[in-house]
């Protein structure tokens, strides 16, 4: 016996962590500081660490009124159906999700250049296949409904990532709704606000319930995590929020139990945490403004918890700042092999990291000059 082929498949490239850098490196983890996952500097919502306490006794059980319990709460923030929050583990669980509900063998999405790679390999999962449209660095990663439909040819979902990862670049809601209304009509624009919670806009929730001057559309779905603002990354808690007239797929194709006990009753300790969040949205935007102030190098604009830097040799400057106890992400992986990605971290750590940054950029100029 073999597997299928997976041939073609990619291995998801995660960030690395700070025990196994300090481990290769022969140094003490507490010396170095790790901002190439955009997670949480502040880490879980406390409210959420209680639950997760007082839950841990009841887990010979499987979690019942807890999912229905989150599930309502997500409705009520959303001002949806109970049907149309469809809970997973993360919002890559999400993802698998949609192109279970979606995909027909050999259908296509179309996915940003550069740009999250788990769409990519849950569609081949999923016997999909993947087309992509360019987002370019000469004008700022621009997400423009025009740019998306230049490379559209009949996919079954668009993916919109807004703010994108890796560049914080965002598509407003006018630019998602031109997009869906010039696509066909079995054509999804599933939009990733993973990071939703950090940018300015109104969520795209607004198109699918016709809010805020739009008419309602069945063809948009919302991704959200609890993994970034929550600072629950680690537990692995995700929703979508789709269309009422087609969320009740979501029992045909989940996983019995998509979110674990603790899962869910920490997502809705951490729901009404709302102290939590602010002040994580807080420090994200107030290193967002430091970054791109005081780097050396070009800075693009972000509305994530993270900025994309220009650094000409992304590996080489990656591989500096992990020597100096800065672990970052090389972005070559997303094919921009000129830029890193540095996640928001506290005040100490953000600061720690542009310095860190600058030095390797002004010695790397000298050495430049030397030459
Ligand atoms: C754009 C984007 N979407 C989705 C995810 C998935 O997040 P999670 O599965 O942790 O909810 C990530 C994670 O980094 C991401 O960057």
């Amino acid at each position: 016996m073999k597997p299928r082929d997976l041939s073609h498949h990619i291995a998801y490239e995660a960030g690395r962590g700070i025990e196994e850098v300090a481990r290769e490196l022969g140094r003490d983890p507490s010396s170095l500081i790790k901002l190439a996952s955009n997670e949480n500097p502040h880490g879980p919502s406390p409210a959420a660490v209680v639950a997760m306490r007082d839950a841990a006794t009841t887990v010979s059980s499987y979690p019942k009124s807890s999912h229905t319990d989150l599930v309502s709460a997500l409705a009520d923030r959303w001002s949806v159906t109970e049907r149309q929050i469809w809970l997973a583990n993360g919002g890559d669980g999400f993802i698998d999700y949609l192109h279970r509900a979606t995909l027909e063998p050999g259908e296509s999405i179309l996915v940003a250049d550069p740009g999250f790679a788990y769409y990519g390999m849950s569609a081949h999962f999923h016997h999909g296949e993947v087309a992509t449209y360019s987002l370019s660095k000469a004008d700022d990663f621009a997400h423009t409904a025009d740019r998306i439909l230049d490379a559209y040819d009949g996919e079954r979902v668009i993916w919109v990532t807004s703010p994108h990862n890796p560049s914080g670049a965002t598509m407003d809601l006018d630019a998602i709704e031109r997009l869906a209304a010039n696509t066909e009509e079995k054509t999804l624009i599933a939009v990733d606000e993973a990071y939703g919670e950090f940018a300015d806009g109104p969520s795209a929730v607004a198109l699918i319930e016709g809010r805020v001057g739009f008419d309602a559309r069945e063809d948009i779905a919302v991704l959200r995590t609890f993994s970034k603002a929550y600072g629950l990354a680690g537990l692995r808690l995700g929703y979508g929020v789709v269309p009422d007239s087609w969320g009740t797929a979501f029992t045909r194709v989940n996983t019995p139990f998509a979110a674990s006990e603790i899962a869910c009753r920490a997502g809705l300790a951490a729901l009404e945490d709302d102290e939590h969040v602010t002040r994580t949205v807080d420090t994200a935007t107030d290193a967002r403004a430091a970054m791109s102030e005081q780097i050396t190098a070009h800075v693009w604009p972000s509305e994530g918890n993270f900025v994309l830097v220009d650094v000409g040799d992304a590996t080489a400057v990656t591989e500096a700042m992990q020597e100096a106890g800065v672990i970052v992400r090389d972005c070559s992986s997303f094919g921009l092999s000129g830029c890193i990605r540095i996640t928001c971290g506290t005040e100490s750590e953000t600061d720690r990291a542009i310095e860190t940054l600058n030095e390797i950029l002004e010695r790397a100029e000298l050495e430049g000059a030397d030459a």
